[in-house]
């Protein structure tokens, strides 16, 4: 990567021409940040009238962080429905206002625009097909759908009728598939018979036929027909979505719901070999997602706004669903990829639909910074206001073309640090109020606390400048609530190590003006292109093949994912170490978890490097992955050192 001295300043203040508009501008975050930290009680009372409560809240906080009596309540009386939020209640001010823009695959397939009177139909129409399936209040209804109109209608379907549901990102294999559903124990799966992407077609419906496979045969399996594809019919366990959809009545009830009633799971990967499936719940959620969308982008009314996540991901439920619609905006859901038909497809989408404001992925803009200029420079991109990132830290490279080619100079980067667990912005500028520097998600959202801590005492750094791990000295309203089916996971994960507090599994530095520098992961996670994917879930795949022995993965640099996955095999005694064997085994990831997970590296290791006590030394690895055998530290704990020095020459002789 270019690492040329920069020359542009390094801080960018907000424009006087965008404060004056804006919701926020500097004293006024000032003062409502004060405010949230002094008496959060009374900020989050007022805060939670964003939304339309069915009973009123009478308490608003009930949290302790306390290792082994983790609990996290917020709005806890009061009753709501997440669906008539994002729904009904706006369709007497704007019924016939497009709440969803719909962008196909093909851009000369044709563009929808869902108004919110169609959206209310549409989804009290799937609510009608969950309950003919006798899906019930609490139930679990897994999503394994491509990005299309009927996967926000199956999700908001759910929150209607007070079902549980889970999105499985369409990128996942049959054996993720399976292992969802039987985790959650989910009544149905809805999915589609292929789904179209990049050109390509993924056959959903045969992966979900593969994984159900492994589950109970009560499971039913909706099939939304999207593409028309030709796919195998199971009578009795398959139904037709759309048929049925038009079979059923346009009305449905909404279900009052309790604030605290799960509204749905979503799983991540974490430092074991399982994923997580993080609970997420209806009042203190939604609340969240509304505040942090309409007040981090800078939302207005009659505005545009896209998001370029897959609903598979936190980042879709929170910023393509729940907070745009709970704000009563416009919010575009594209079904392709950026690089197809060529990598101009944003920009000619944000022309296309005057968007307002644009949300993507660090990742997403290294791809699209290697094509060229000459894309983003033919589309007209002046309706563009404010520009977001997430996933990753961005280097300043991408922030530097993001801001020339898209932002023109004029536009405010919103750099969002915040996780699957915390279910919205936690550290992030505000637009109008924040001045930014590349690479620095700069300071705390309303109503969160980040502390500096020492990585091995865990004590507080209070002096800036500061460096450690991240973590959350408070609770907030869209924090998750447990690990489905795992309450002591929930609290060993997030707060064991550092007593009373919550452990993002980041490391950070905070400068001299207090702002915030994510400087990654300090656990065996890694980020793929702004997806979490948990080094001990690449490693069981790896070992469940017959010729492996045994495995080990790390993250290393990759100049468009941000961190590549290099893996260290032995294999079986008598097993011939050969490229063929190389591919067998990326194929088997890919098959294993899904494409997403796929090896960007196989290196062949006759042993690996671990202490007398049989624990892998993963520093040394990594050092190794990165090509950086200066500092490796001390070796002479481990059992045999000359396994380094064997690693060594294989990845200077066959790379
Ligand atoms: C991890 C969370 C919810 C966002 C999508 C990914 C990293 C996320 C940033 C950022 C630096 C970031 C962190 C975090 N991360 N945003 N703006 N700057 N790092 O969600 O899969 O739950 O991953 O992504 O490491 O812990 P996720």
């Amino acid at each position: 990567m270019n690492t040329d001295v920069k020359t542009e300043p390094a801080v960018y203040p907000p424009s006087a021409d965008f404060t004056g508009g804006a919701h926020v501008d500097a004293a006024r975050y000032k003062e409502m940040y004060d405010r949230s930290i002094s008496d959060p009680e009374g900020f989050w009372a007022e805060e939670g009238k964003r939304l339309d409560w069915i009973e009123p809240y009478t308490r608003v906080k009930d949290t302790s962080f306390e290792f082994g009596k983790v609990s996290i309540k917020w709005f806890e009386d009061g009753k709501l429905n997440v669906a008539a939020n994002c729904i009904d209640r706006h369709l007497e001010t704007r019924g016939d206002q497009t709440a969803i823009i719909w962008e196909p695959d093909d851009p000369a397939d044709e563009t929808l625009h869902i108004s919110y009177r169609e959206l209310h139909e549409k989804v009290c129409r799937m609510a009608n097909v969950l309950l003919a399936q006798g899906v019930m209040r609490g139930d679990r209804v897994i999503i394994y759908l491509p990005m299309i109109p009927e996967a926000a209608y199956a999700m908001l379907a759910c929150a209607r009728i007070g079902a549980i549901h889970s999105v499985v990102f369409a990128g996942f294999s049959p054996d993720a598939l399976a292992n969802r559903i039987n985790d959650c124990g989910a009544k149905v799966v809805v999915t589609a018979d292929t789904a179209p992407r990049g050109g390509k077609r993924t056959a959903l419906k045969s992966n979900a036929d593969a994984a159900l496979l492994h589950c109970s045969d009560k499971v039913r399996c909706l099939v939304v027909k999207h593409t028309g594809d030709q796919t195998t019919w199971i009578d009795g366990r398959d139904v037709d979505v759309k048929a049925m959809m038009a079979d059923v009545a346009p009305d449905c009830p909404v279900r009052p719901m309790g604030a605290e009633d799960p509204l749905f799971i979503l799983y991540t990967s974490g430092s074991t070999g399982k994923p997580k499936g993080v609970v997420h719940t209806s009042g203190g959620y939604l609340v969240y997602a509304a505040m942090t969308q309409k007040f981090t982008f800078d939302y207005h009314d009659g505005d545009v706004f896209w998001c370029g996540a897959d609903v598979g991901w936190v980042t879709g439920h929170t910023y393509i669903l729940y907070g745009p619609l709970a704000n009563g905006a416009t919010t575009l859901m594209f079904e392709g990829v950026p690089t197809w038909p060529d990598a101009g497809r944003f920009w000619q989408v944000i022309e296309k639909h005057k968007v307002n404001q644009f949300y993507t992925a660090p990742t997403a803009i290294r791809a699209l910074m290697g094509q060229g200029t000459e894309f983003p420079a033919k589309c007209d991109l002046s309706s563009l206001k404010v520009l977001g990132t997430v996933g990753e830290p961005i280097n300043p490279e991408a922030w530097n073309w993001y801001n020339d080619n898209i932002g023109k100079g004029r536009l405010p980067i919103v750099d969002t640090w915040w996780q699957t667990e915390t279910g919205g912005h936690m550290i992030t500028p505000l637009p109008g109020a924040v001045a930014t520097k590349p690479g620095s998600a700069t300071l705390p959202f309303f109503g969160v606390k980040p502390v500096v801590l020492e990585p091995e005492s865990g004590k507080i750094v209070e002096s800036d400048p500061a460096e450690g791990v991240l973590a959350i000295a408070d609770s907030w309203p869209g924090q998750m609530r447990t690990v489905w089916g795992d309450h002591e996971r929930f609290e060993s994960t997030y707060f064991q190590q550092y007593k009373g507090y919550y452990f993002s599994g980041d490391g950070c530095r905070r400068d001299e003006d207090g702002y915030y520098w994510i400087t990654g992961r300090v656990d065996d996670v890694i980020n793929v292109s702004g997806h979490r994917m948990g080094t001990a879930e690449v490693e069981s795949a790896l070992v469940a093949h017959a010729d492996v022995a045994e495995a080990a993965v790390v993250g290393f640099p990759h100049d468009i994912k941000g961190q590549g996955i290099y893996c260290y095999v032995t294999l079986m005694n008598g097993v011939e170490p050969t490229d063929e064997l190389k591919k067998d085994l990326e194929k088997w990831v890919r098959t294993e978890i899904g494409p997403i997970a796929k090896p960007d590296h196989i290196q062949w290791a006759p042993g690996l490097p671990k202490t007398r006590s049989g624990k892998i030394m993963r520093r040394i690895l990594r050092k190794i992955a990165e090509n950086d055998y200066g500092a490796l530290g001390d070796t002479s704990t481990l059992a045999d050192p000359s396994v380094v020095d064997d690693l060594i020459d294989n990845r200077m002789n066959k790379d």
